[in-house]
C-alpha cells in the first residue's frame, strides 16, 4: 500500500520569509508538492508514532495538497494526522492546535496575503512542535534536501473525507478531522474579558471586521458575532472562497479600500479591522483613523495589562527591524527589555520560547504574543476590543494620548512591486557600497548618524543572520530602511520604510505624507530608486 516514487529533484524549492511560495501552476507539476513535503519529512527526526497537524487557508489547491500530505504522513510513520474540517486552519489556529495536542509539527498550506486561484499563488510551510515556523537552520536543510531528493513515500489510497468531523484511518495512521474554530475560540476566551467586550457591544459600540473572503470568516463570525454578540453582518466577506473573490486578501489601504472608506465615512462604526488570507495579519482602524501596525504594537503593549491574559504585565517586547521604534519607547517607559529582529515571524520564536518577550510585532500588519508562535490577526482585534471595553474611549483618543506620552513615530512603507530582479539587487548592492561614506553627511535637513546592513545575533541560540536590510539612521530618531521582500513570487519587490520621530512635545498632528516628505526625497536621492527601477512612484503605500 505504500509506494516509493522515484523522482528527479526540483532546483527551485528554497523557502522564503515564510515557507515555499509559488504559482499554483508550479505546484501543479507532477511530484512538485510531494518532493517538497518529503524533503521536510527527510530532515526531521523522530516523527515515528507522532502527530502531524495539517490545514490551510482554503485557497485553490488547498484540498488537493491536504490529501497528499495525509497520504505522505501515513507513509512516513506518523501515527496521527489532525486536519481542520474542510482542510481549513488559520495560521494562528494551526499554531495553537500543534501546541494544544502536543503535535510533532504542522504543515500549513497558504500563501498568506497573496492572491489565490488557478493562476495565482500557493504555499507550503512547516511549523515545529512549538507551533512556530521552522527556523532557518531547518528551512536551509529542507532546501538542501530538496535539491538531491530521489524519491518520496506515499500511501496508495482514496481521498479521506475531510468535511466531516471524526476519525478514520489511512493504514495504521489515524486521521482526526476537527472543528478548525473551536479550540482557537476557546483560547481567545481565556485571554480576554469577553463579558466586558460583550457589554461594550451591547451598549451600542459598532464594529466592522473584513474577512476578505479568506480564512478568518468562520473564526470571526463565531467569536465576534456568536460569542461577543456583534450584530449579524458585523463580519463582512465572511465566506472563504478559493480565489478570495478575485481580490488580494491583503489588509492594506489598497486591497481593503472598502473598509478604509467605511471607517472614514460620516456614519463610520467605532472600530474597523481586517485580516489576511491565512488570518495572521491585522489592520486596525477607528472612526476616521488608521492605526499603523507599528503604532498598534506600541499601543497594545502599553495597554495589554487591561486584558486578563496579560494582567501580570509583559516579560519584554520584540519588533522586526523595519518596524518603527514606537514599541521601544513603551518598553523603555515600562522598564522592559526590547529586541530588534530580522523580518519574519520565525525570528521571534526563540525569544518567546525562552520567555524573554510576551508581545511581538511587525510593520507588515503582524502582531501577536506568547499564546501561540505565529502572528495572530484576530488576537490583535480582540486585544484592541478588550482595551476599548476597559477604557471606554475612542481609538482616536487612545492614539492621541499615546503620542502625548511617548511621542509619535510617523511611519510609511513604500513598495515597488515586481521590478526587475537584477535592478533590485543592483540598487541594494550600490547602497551597501555607500554605507561607510554616509555617516556625517547631511541630506536636506537630515543628518546621517549611522548606516549599516542589519545583522542579527540571536541571544538564545547564538545564530547569526546577516544582510537583513539597509538602515540609514538620522539624528533625532528618524530612519530609512531598504529591503527586498522575501515573500514575492514574481520579480523583486523593493520595500522602503520611512520613519520620523516627533517627541511628545513636538508636532503630533501632521498628515503622514507631509511629515515624511523630506525622508521620501532623501530615500530616492540615496538609492536612486526612480532611475534604477524605472518607476516614478511606489505601487503600494502602507
Ligand atoms: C510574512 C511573514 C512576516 C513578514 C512578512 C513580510 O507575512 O510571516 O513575518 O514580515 O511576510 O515579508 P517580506 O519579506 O515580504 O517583507
Ligand atoms: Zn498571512
Amino acid at each position: 500500500m505504500i509506494r516509493t516514487v522515484a523522482v528527479s529533484p526540483f532546483s527551485d524549492q528554497k523557502p522564503g520569509t515564510s515557507g515555499l511560495r509559488k504559482k499554483v501552476s508550479v505546484f501543479r507539476q507532477p511530484h512538485y508538492a510531494e518532493c517538497f513535503i518529503q524533503s521536510i519529512f527527510d530532515v526531521l527526526e523522530g516523527m515515528d508514532g507522532q502527530t502531524l497537524v495539517v490545514g490551510g487557508d482554503g485557497r485553490f489547491w488547498n484540498r488537493e495538497v491536504v490529501q497528499t500530505t495525509i497520504r505522505m504522513a501515513a507513509a512516513n510513520g506518523f501515527a496521527r494526522v489532525i486536519v481542520g474540517r474542510g482542510g481549513i486552519l488559520s495560521t494562528p489556529a494551526a499554531s495553537h492546535v500543534i501546541r494544544k495536542y502536543g503535535a510533532f509539527g504542522g504543515i500549513i498550506l497558504s500563501a498568506s496575503h497573496n492572491p489565490g486561484g488557478p493562476d495565482e499563488d500557493f504555499g507550503i510551510k512547516y511549523n515545529a512542535s512549538n507551533g512556530g515556523p521552522a527556523p532557518e537552520r531547518i528551512t536551509d536543510a529542507i532546501y538542501a534536501r530538496s535539491r538531491i531528493i530521489d524519491s518520496y513515500r506515499i500511501y496508495e489510497t482514496g481521498d479521506v473525507d475531510i468535511d466531516v468531523i471524526g476519525d478514520s484511518f489511512v493504514g495504521a495512521t489515524k486521521v482526526q478531522v476537527i472543528d478548525p474554530v473551536a479550540d482557537y475560540a476557546d483560547l481567545m476566551e481565556g485571554l480576554f474579558d469577553f463579558a466586558a467586550i460583550r457589554a461594550l457591544i451591547a451598549g451600542g459600540f459598532r464594529l466592522s471586521f473584513d474577512a476578505m473572503h479568506a480564512v478568518t470568516g468562520p473564526y470571526a463570525v463565531e467569536i465576534l458575532e456568536r460569542r461577543l454578540g456583534a450584530p449579524a453582518g458585523s463580519v463582512v466577506n465572511a465566506v472563504p472562497l478559493p480565489d478570495f473573490g478575485g481580490h488580494h486578501p491583503d489588509p492594506n489601504m489598497v486591497h481593503a479600500k472598502a473598509l478604509f472608506d467605511r471607517m472614514f465615512a460620516a456614519d463610520a462604526p467605532d472600530f474597523g479591522a481586517a485580516s489576511d488570507g491565512d488570518g495572521d495579519r491585522n489592520i486596525i482602524l477607528g472612526r476616521g483613523i488608521f492605526v499603523t501596525p507599528s503604532d498598534s504594537l506600541a499601543m497594545l503593549a502599553a495597554n495589554a495589562h487591561l486584558a486578563p491574559g496579560y494582567a501580570d504585565g509583559l516579560a519584554g517586547i520584540a519588533r522586526s527591524m523595519p518596524t518603527s521604534a514606537a514599541a521601544d519607547r513603551v518598553a523603555d517607559a515600562l522598564g522592559l527589555p526590547h529586541y530588534e529582529t530580522p523580518t519574519g515571524w520565525k525570528f521571534f520564536g526563540n525569544l518567546l520560547d525562552a520567555g524573554r518577550v510576551t508581545i511581538c510585532g511587525e510593520e507588515s500588519a503582524g502582531t501577536g504574543s506568547s499564546h501561540v508562535r505565529e502572528k495572530d490577526g484576530l488576537w490583535a482585534v480582540l486585544l484592541w476590543l478588550n482595551i476599548l471595553a476597559a477604557r471606554r474611549e475612542s481609538v482616536a483618543a487612545i492614539a492621541r494620548q499615546h503620542w502625548l506620552r511617548f511621542g509619535r513615530n510617523y511611519y510609511a512603507r513604500h513598495d515597488y512591486e515586481a521590478i526587475d530582479s537584477a535592478a533590485a539587487e543592483g540598487l541594494i548592492a550600490a547602497l551597501r557600497e555607500k554605507l561607510a561614506t554616509l555617516p556625517g553627511n547631511r541630506i536636506g535637513d537630515l543628518a546621517v548618524i549611522a548606516a549599516d546592513d542589519f545583522a542579527y545575533h540571536d541571544p538564545v541560540d547564538g545564530s547569526d543572520s546577516r544582510h537583513q536590510g539597509i538602515r540609514i539612521l538620522f539624528e533625532g530618531g528618524s530612519r530609512i530602511v531598504f529591503r527586498l521582500s522575501g515573500t514575492g513570487t514574481s520579480g523583486a519587490t523593493l520595500r522602503v520604510y520611512l520613519e520620523r520621530y516627533e517627541p511628545a512635545d513636538g508636532r503630533l498632528d501632521y498628515e503622514t505624507p507631509a511629515a515624511l516628505a523630506g525622508l521620501i526625497a532623501a530615500a530616492d536621492g540615496i538609492a536612486e530608486i526612480r532611475s534604477r527601477t524605472g518607476r516614478q512612484r511606489p505601487d503600494v503605500i502602507t
